[in-house]
């Protein structure tokens, strides 16, 4: 048995801005399933949804900031959550990095940092728990000063190996030299080889340069990344990093199934897929669109950023809006595409319906009502709306990149003749392709026996997290 502290910055259902929470929440607990003894830490940020009764269990110092250390568990497991309480760091209101009007706090370098101390007091057992890790698993740039620091100490008998998840490349937690000093980083930390980054210092680079092995989440976006299109200047370090580097794709929790789904109109399942039309007459008809068993429902459900190639579903907007298809967008983001959005929306009401903003119950309804889902992403690194998509009988159109190259199969003569095809893929990072790529979906679903046996195959894939699990379980135990 491994004892394992997770660190993360979000953690689904407490607090969430993207899939790190869902994983947060996914991962441990099926690590626990598999025995081992797993402990999530989070930071206490005054806008958690705690359900559960929450304990002190320890105050320590980290330097001239008193922390509190409270206890609660996961909402629909034992798996115990360690929150880092610091009142002055975590107690906005708001989103864990950003304010209320997207900009990101100012002291983050030193919230995060902070957490990052208190993370690894608690692994050393410096923190009154009477526990000691034998595993940190970190993820992404907030964490990434855990295996820098943690260097540092490899002397000490107590000092627990190291695991680095990336996330998403694209946030690195870049700040200015003098945030070096700020946090009083030793100066060991702050050569090339460590934090540096043009005269910068890379939190990011502090896990994928001290981490003992480092891990992505899909086996292409760990050779993506190596790559300088999406390495974003670590690609060398990536490449030199490369045997202890591998990628695990995400797996799907178990509230994502529609046949347990209590948020959907109607659950069902592989052997009952009539059903799932109940779920798209209840959508068209919460979402104000004519109510139309028949018409192809394109969904999209996404933070609305570059990344996810919102620009490029813009783009082909104004001819998409010409084919006998209705579109639902969930999401929330960049000003800039929401009113671009809202636009179309305002002047088709009946092909089209936007929802700004973040909403679970909708976003079930959405997986289960729909017959398509967009993912136009520019890169991705694991991406889960995919999964869930496929799992919803919703077929997903992707571009090959990342994860979405991993988890989809193409529809062509050949997947289609041997039941491997479960969704859409196009390699062009434009709007004509996309297009191209949705009439092809509408002219299979012209095809309602062939579209539902790639609904079939989709249903039938194991997303499952036991499979991820037992590959980290397997990098754990494989750590010298
Ligand atoms: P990323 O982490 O890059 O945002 P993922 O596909 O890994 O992308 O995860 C996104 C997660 O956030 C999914 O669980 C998705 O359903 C959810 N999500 C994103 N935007 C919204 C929203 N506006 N409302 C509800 N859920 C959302
Ligand atoms: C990031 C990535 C996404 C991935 C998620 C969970 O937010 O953008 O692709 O699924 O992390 O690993």
């Amino acid at each position: 048995m491994k004892k394992i502290l997770f660190v993360t910055s979000e953690l689904h259902p407490l607090i969430k801005t993207g899939g790190l929470a869902d994983v947060s929440n996914s991962l441990p607990k099926a690590l626990a399933d598999t025995g081992q003894d797993v402990k999530v830490i989070l930071p206490n940020y005054r806008a958690l949804k705690l359900t559960r009764n929450v304990q002190l269990r320890s105050t320590f110092q980290i330097g001239s900031h008193s922390v509190q250390l409270l206890e609660t568990q996961l909402p629909d497991s034992n798996v115990t959550v360690w929150l880092v309480d610091c009142p002055e760091y975590f107690g906005m209101a708001g989103n864990p990095y950003v304010d209320s009007v997207g900009n990101s706090y100012q002291n983050n370098p030193e919230r995060f940092a902070l957490f990052c101390r208190a993370a690894i007091e608690v692994a050393m057992n410096r923190a009154d728990l009477d526990w000691k890790a034998d595993i940190v698993h970190c993820n992404d740039w907030q964490t990434g000063l855990v295996p820098a620091l943690l260097s540092l100490e490899l002397e000490n008998e107590f000092c627990p190996k190291t695991v680095f998840t990336i996330h998403n490349m694209a946030y690195q937690g870049l700040f200015n030299g003098l945030t070096a000093s700020m946090l009083q980083l030793p100066a060991e930390l702050l050569l090339p080889d460590g934090l540096e980054f043009y005269s910068k210092i890379s939190l990011i680079k502090g896990g994928i340069a001290y981490a003992d092995k480092i891990t992505t989440v899909s086996p292409t976006y760990a050779q993506d990344i190596q790559t300088h299109e999406l390495g974003y200047g670590l690609e060398g370090l990536l490449i030199y990093r490369n045997d202890d580097l591998t990628g695990i794709i995400n797996g799907i929790d178990d509230d994502w199934n529609p046949e347990t789904d209590t948020l959907i109109a109607q659950k069902f399942s592989v052997n009952s897929l009539h059903d799932k039309v109940t779920n798209k007459t209840a959508l068209q008809s919460r979402l104000n669109l004519p109510i139309n068993e028949n018409v192809l429902v394109l969904s999209l459900i996404s933070r609305l950023v570059e990344q996810k190639g919102i620009d490029i579903l813009l783009d082909c907007l104004p001819q998409l809006l010409n084919l006998p298809v209705q579109i639902v967008i969930l999401g929330s983001g960049e000003k800039i595409f929401e009113q671009d959005l809202k636009q179309f929306a305002t002047t088709y009401p009946h092909k089209m319906a936007l929802t700004l903003g973040y909403d679970e119950t909708l976003a079930h309804l959405i997986e289960a009502g729909a017959d398509v889902f967009l993912m136009p992403s520019r890169f991705e690194p694991c991406g889960l709306n995919q999964m869930y998509s496929q799992r919803y009988g919703t077929l997903p159109i992707v571009r090959n990149t990342g994860g979405l190259a991993d988890t989809v199969v193409d529809t062509l003569p050949n997947t289609l003749a041997d039941k491997t095809a479960t969704g859409f893929m196009f390699d062009e990072e434009n709007a004509g392709t996309l297009l191209e790529t949705i009439k092809r979906a509408l002219l299979l679903y012209g095809f309602p026996e062939a579209w539902q046996q790639v609904q079939t195959n989709a249903m039938n894939c194991d997303f499952s997290w036991k499979r991820s699990a037992a590959q980290y379980l397997d990098l754990y135990e494989n750590i010298d």
